[in-house]
């Protein structure tokens, strides 16, 4: 269901998630069916992102015998980080699959002229040297904004960073793993091009104004 691409892209390529993901680019598409849509495929997207967690063994009581089980060895230390403000869109899905995680959020707009990120806000767990995070925004556009996060959050020196987002331009893909070219990009689909005001074609629109049902 998974393709990894070269450079570490996996394009999670499962019906499901194809499947909505074409409900959601459609301009008919309203509000709450576009939330409920990201939030059906950040689900999906969680499953395949930590596909790789480490499992410990515990003994427990069945209802019949004791047994040996595998749990996650570190359930508590993952972070998922969302940059706002479309991120919180794949955030609360991911927290239901993941309901220890701790929440981090960083801040970022894109200066409209020159389509630079910056940075308002950044609020991380404690601790963060001891965890996993996951970095979540549904475009990755020019890359832009994924690189400025990803530059603030490798400072916090985390045990390790993956980007998840919805869809990918193939500029933005280039643009961030010539910055980060050891963190890991999982998405739903790389798309054709970027526009020249920024925008993913064919896309899907302002995944933020979608979301959120302003303009
Ligand atoms: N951000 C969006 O919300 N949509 C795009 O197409 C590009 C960046």
């Amino acid at each position: 269901m998974t393709t990894a691409t070269k450079s570490k892209v996996f394009v999670i390529q499962h019906p499901l998630v194809q499947h909505k993901l074409t409900l959601m680019r459609r301009a008919d598409t309203q509000t709450q069916d576009f939330r409920r849509l990201l939030r059906e495929i950040s689900l999906l997207l969680a499953y395949e992102v930590t596909r790789d967690l480490a499992l410990r063994h515990e003994t427990i009581k069945t209802p019949l015998v004791e047994m040996d089980a595998p749990v996650l060895a570190a359930e508590k230390n993952m972070v998922i980080v969302s940059i706002m403000r479309a991120g919180q869109g794949l955030l609360d899905g991911m927290l239901e699959l993941i309901p220890t995680a701790k929440v981090g959020h960083i801040g970022l707009y894109r200066e409209p002229t020159t389509l630079e990120a910056v940075e308002y806000y950044l609020k991380l767990p404690l601790e963060t040297e001891q965890r996993d995070m996951l970095v979540v925004d549904p475009m990755l556009a020019t890359g832009n904004s994924a690189i400025a996060a990803v530059d603030r959050l490798k400072e916090a020196n985390p045990l390790s960073i993956k980007f998840v987002c919805l869809l990918a331009s193939p500029e933005g893909i280039q643009s961030f793993h010539s910055q980060h070219p050891d963190i890991p990009i999982y998405t739903a689909a790389i798309d054709d091009y970027l526009d020249e005001h920024g925008y993913i074609i064919p896309g899907l629109g302002d995944a933020g104004d979608r979301l959120y049902g302003t303009k």
